[in-house]
Formats: C-alpha cells, sequence, structure tokens
C-alpha cells in the first residue's frame, strides 16, 4: 500500500525515517533530551520511548530559555466528531510541558477547517463537536489560568486580520504541491493553512513584544507549518519550535493512524467498558501466533501488535511493568487473550475517571474560552 501523511489523511506503513528527510526536520536525540531533563528534572515516557521523535529549532527554543525568554505552547483539535485515545498523547504531553515550565496554552478549535474539509458536515454539527470535545480537553487537567481557547469562526476578529497577512505569503502553488489539492477544492480549504499559522503569534502580537512557541502535534499536522514557516520572519515574528510525534496505530493494525474516520479504529473517550471489550477483543490486531501451541514455543511479536503498543504509548506509564509484558509476550509465556485483558482494564479505569472529570468539565468550559479584550 501506498503511504502517504497529510494533515487529512494517513495511510499504509509510516517510514519515520524518510519523514525526518521528507519534512526536513531533526531527529529527537539523546543530547536534546538529556537538556529538556536538565530543566525538567525527569523525563516524560513518550519522550524516553522514542514517541516524541523529531523536532524543529527545539534548541533555538532552550537557547531562548535560558536567556530568561520564556515559551508559550501551542495546539489544537479539528472537532468533526469523538475525541479517541490517539488524540490524547500530544495533548498529556502538553499538560506535563504546562506543569513543568509554568507556561501559557493557546487550543485553537478549527471548526472552519472541519467544515471546509468535510463535505458532508454541516456547520452545525461542528459546533456540536466542539463543545463536546472542550469536554475531553478540560478534562485532561490543563491549568484554566494559562488555558485560552480559540474558536476559529467565533474569534475570527482576533484572528482574520492575522490570516490575511499569511495567505498574502503563501502561494496557491505552495499549497496545491504541499498537500495534493486538486483543482477541484474549494478556495475555503486553500485558504485554510493561514489560520492555522495565526495562534503561534497571538501571545506576541497581544504583548507586543516577541514570544517563543513550542507546538506539540503528531507529524501530520507538520505541513501546515512547513508551508507557513518562512512567512512568521516576514511578518516580524520567531518562527515557531515544533515537537512532533508518531501515531498511535488504529485497533486494525500498525499500519496508519487510529482516525474517527473510521469507527471500527478506534477507542473514543466517551466509549462504555463494554465496548471497550468488545473493540479490543475483536478488532485489536495481534502479534501473536495463530495456535496456542505455536505463541507458547515461538513467542508474539509486540512491534506488530496494537494492545502493546497502546500501553507503550502511554496506557502503562511504569517502564518496569511495560519491559516485562514485552518480555513476557516475546517469550510466548503471556498470551494475546492475556495481553488485551491487560490492555481492557487499563483503558476502563482510565475512562472511568477520565468521564467523571468530564461531567465536571462542563462548569468549566468559560474559564477556557479566550475573551477578546
Ligand atoms: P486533529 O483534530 O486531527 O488532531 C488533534 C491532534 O491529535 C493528533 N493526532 C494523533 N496523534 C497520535 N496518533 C493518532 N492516531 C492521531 N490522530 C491525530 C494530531 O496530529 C493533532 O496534533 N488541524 C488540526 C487542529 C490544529 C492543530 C493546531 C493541531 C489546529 N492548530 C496546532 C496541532 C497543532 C486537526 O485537525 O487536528
Amino acid at each position: 500500500m501506498e503511504n502517504k501523511v497529510t494533515p487529512w489523511e494517513v495511510s499504509g506503513k509510516v517510514d519515520y525515517e524518510k519523514l525526518i528527510k521528507e519534512l526536513g526536520v531533526s531527529k529527537l536525540d539523546k543530547k536534546l533530551l538529556e537538556r529538556i531533563k536538565k530543566h525538567t528534572k525527569e523525563l516524560h515516557p513518550m519522550l524516553k520511548r522514542g514517541i516524541f521523535f523529531a523536532h524543529r529549532d527545539l534548541n533555538w527554543l532552550f537557547d531562548e530559555y535560558e536567556k530568561g525568554n520564556k515559551f508559550f505552547l501551542y495546539t489544537g483539535r479539528g472537532p468533526s466528531g469523538p475525541i479517541h485515545i490517539g488524540h490524547i498523547g500530544t495533548w498529556m504531553f502538553t499538560k506535563w510541558l504546562q506543569d513543568k515550565f509554568d507556561t501559557e496554552l493557546w487550543f485553537q478549535f478549527t471548526d472552519d477547517e472541519k467544515f471546509l474539509f468535510n463535505p458532508k458536515i454541516t456547520h452545525k454539527e461542528v459546533e456540536k463537536w466542539t463543545y463536546e470535545n472542550m469536554l475531553d480537553i478540560i478534562a485532561l487537567g490543563f491549568d484554566p489560568k494559562k488555558t485560552h481557547f480559540l474558536i476559529d469562526t467565533k474569534h475570527a476578529s482576533l484572528l482574520y486580520p492575522e490570516a490575511i497577512k499569511f495567505a498574502k505569503k503563501i502561494n496557491y502553488s505552495t499549497v496545491k504541491a504541499s498537500f495534493g489539492f486538486k483543482d477541484s477544492m474549494n478556495i475555503g480549504a486553500i485558504f485554510y493553512t493561514s489560520m492555522q499559522a495565526v495562534p503561534a503569534i497571538i501571545p506576541s502580537m497581544l504583548k507586543n513584544k516577541n514570544i517563543p512557541c513550542l507546538i506539540p502535534l503528531a507529524v501530520d499536522q507538520d505541513p501546515h507549518f512547513r508551508v507557513a514557516r518562512d512567512v512568521y520572519p516576514k511578518l516580524g515574528y520567531y518562527k515557531p519550535a515544533i515537537i512532533h510525534s508518531i501515531f498511535l496505530p488504529p485497533l486494525t493494525g500498525t499500519d496508519g493512524k487510529m482516525s474517527s474516520s473510521d469507527p471500527n479504529s478506534y477507542i473514543a473517550l466517551t466509549d462504555t467498558p463494554e465496548e471497550v471489550k468488545n473493540k479490543i477483543n475483536k478488532y485489536a490486531f495481534s502479534g501473536g501466533k495463530d495456535t496456542l501451541k505455536e505463541h507458547k514455543e515461538k513467542g508474539g511479536n509486540p512491534d506488530i501488535d496494537v494492545s502493546f503498543q497502546y500501553l507503550r504509548f502511554f496506557l502503562e506509564p511504569d517502564d518496569k511493568k511495560l519491559k516485562k509484558i514485552e518480555e513476557d509476550y516475546k517469550s510466548g509465556k503471556m498470551l494475546t487473550s492475556e495481553l488485551k485483558s491487560y490492555l481492557i482494564n487499563k483503558i476502563n479505569i482510565f475512562l472511568a475517571e477520565h468521564q467523571k472529570k468530564r461531567k465536571l468539565a462542563k462548569n468549566h468550559i468559560n474559564k477556557f474560552i479566550f475573551k477578546i479584550k
């Protein structure tokens, strides 16, 4: 299968080494991890495990930080369906960064993007998902005093005047080549990248001084910033630094990414314990052998086993426990059914807690939505 990585489609086996070269990003190496650890005292499991694997300008960001020029965080969500466990890896990591560096976070909800790119969805539906998705994001524990939600159509008076400045400096031929747009693409979609570029300058604009920005994302979102990158200095701002995550795979196998456009590929944060159990048991691709006898003799392959990969992403943060599971699975001591029930239990414990916090979030939305003065 041909491999494709764009903000709207990820298919085939993703070759991350090749992506690093194609996008012109840098590998997150040991030296840089040490530099992060100097400030955070410990490394987040997603850094230790190579889930975050690449970056742009992180050394520059820390040069500035060490000179006393603090950064802010920026990330976002395209609200067209339920949040799934694939989305929240970058956000849990973003929260860790917010806590460790005591930073502001600007969080963009791209209701315009989802309306423009999804031929079937109405703007009313996107508005409903914006609200629903906000509850999940608040439930992850961001600091309400330091977190600002921007909704593209609701904050248009703030965002649009800046977006046109980006749009004026980006050619149609550039977005066409970067995203593979056909001539039949609607003109709103062609404009969209300039909206995603803007939150990286908003705090600098509001405070009238240049503030460094760090964007945590999965690598599918990098092309927007690749296109907008050269424009930032032309408008008098720093280029944002970026830290890139790999994709949490879909239930069905390690190709592509977990995606809300395929209901059999994901576990939603609103799923019930029964749904989680059924989905994992029915769909989660196994790296185990065909028969019990063969599995016990030869062992399973955790690298292609979706349940193991979910534990590695964030569902088993304890390194020792994860190592033991990996060894037992590889040796054949642990069976696929045992690995699956371990994962089901982990997800359901996580979701029970999350769903409680999600209910409480309903009373706090207004604290998070940015108020334009
Ligand atoms: P969206 O809503 O498609 O995805 C939200 C975030 O989740 C990441 N992501 C994943 N990460 C790991 N595994 C997966 N299977 C997976 N699927 C999605 C995405 O890379 C993203 O970081 N246009 C954006 C919204 C946006 C944004 C931003 C994202 C606006 N500004 C700045 C990142 C940074 C979107 O539709 O994301």
